[in-house]
């Protein structure tokens, strides 16, 4: 089978899961047709297909979705099969999101996901049966997750092309599984959309100019008695307080608004959500997150200051995260 052929495959299979009877989300469905993936211009999306078109396909003797991601064992490729395909997942550096093992293939990425996803996965509303949408999804590490958690759909949102190409990378080996991922940020879904049982936005408002109407449109996803699952970087302070950083925060430019705890609790009740609850607190360590062969770029370490790793090197307060529920009435 040519990539070409599978990536078509994909495209009318994803087709399918949008416009089930069930899942009515045929609104999502120009997202996926050529003439729209054709007409990206941005970040580099033709050399990135270009790289897609020629990634090898193989069929892999088992999947895995634990900790780790596994697709394909060792022994599924020969010596030369493994090197190739090796060579042509290192184009597609750097890989944040993960960790991920393909045929044999260990790809150590920046963030240790697994512990994010052990922070949230009992706590959570189960899966089993719901359609989730996953806003910032990255190359869907946490979308894979979701389906192993027995969701029946994930939709995941991811604006930024080369995590987006990541996922297509993945999806060639799994063409089947009950997720599609689309290359645009939460803002073109027609709105209202109420047709998720749950809702993920793990790392994504912090990044919002506007987190107010990021939370709103967020519920407008929701069906009635559906929950959000909220994770963001907070600070400590008062109720009402947020952090908006001059310039930078831990080096990344497009940081608007770190709300302390209780004022991101009270935006959830502003915006009409109930039941809104902490369910974890965390501080980010340079176990979860780091530079690695896979992602051979600054990342957390470089962020703190080397005299005082409770600041960063703009002298904010290190990374702190927050994971909050809240459901839709
Ligand atoms: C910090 S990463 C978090 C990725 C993953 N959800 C996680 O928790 O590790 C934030 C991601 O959200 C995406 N993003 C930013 N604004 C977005 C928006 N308005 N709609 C959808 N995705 C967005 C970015 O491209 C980026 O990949």
């Amino acid at each position: 089978m040519t990539s070409l052929s599978n990536s078509a495959a994909a495209i009318e299979f994803q087709e399918n899961l949008l416009s089930d009877s069930q899942a009515r989300l045929s609104k999502l469905l120009p997202f996926i047709s050529h003439s729209f993936l054709d007409s990206i211009k941005k970040g580099d999306w033709a050399r990135w297909r270009q790289r897609l078109e020629k990634l090898t396909c193989h069929q892999p003797s088992r999947i895995k979705i634990g900790d780790r991601i596994e697709i394909g064992q060792s022994n599924d490729l020969s010596k030369a099969e493994k090197n190739i395909l090796e060579e042509q997942l290192r184009e597609f550096i750097p890989w944040r999101k993960g960790p991920f093992n393909l045929f044999g293939i260990e790809i150590d990425t920046e963030w240790r996901c697994d512990m994010k996803w052990s922070r949230l996965e009992h706590m959570i509303a189960p899966l089993e049966g719901r359609r989730v949408l996953d806003v910032g999804s990255g190359n869907g590490y946490f979308s894979l997750r979701m389906v192993s958690a027995g969701a029946d759909l994930v939709v995941g949102l991811e604006p930024h092309i080369p995590y987006y190409a990541q996922f297509c990378a993945l999806q060639r080996f799994i063409p089947g599984i009950p997720a599609v991922l689309l290359p645009i940020t939460l803002e073109l879904i027609p709105r209202p959309l109420p047709r998720f049982d749950t809702v993920f936005s793990m790392g994504v408002i912090y990044h919002q100019r506007s987190p107010i109407d990021h939370l709103l449109q967020l519920k407008d996803c929701l069906c009635s008695g559906g929950q959000l699952v909220l994770e963001t970087l907070v600070v400590d302070g008062p109720i009402g307080y947020s952090l908006v950083p001059r310039d930078c925060y831990a080096r990344m430019s497009n940081v608007w608004f770190i709300p302390s705890l209780s004022s991101i609790a009270q935006w959830l009740d502003r915006c009409g959500f109930i039941n809104v609850k902490v369910i974890s607190e965390s501080t980010t360590e340079m176990t979860e997150q780091r530079s690695t062969a896979w992602m051979p770029y600054k990342s957390l370490d470089s962020a703190l200051l080397a005299t005082n790793p409770n600041q960063t090197v703009e002298g904010h307060p290190s990374p702190k995260r927050a994971i909050l529920l809240a459901d839709k009435a």
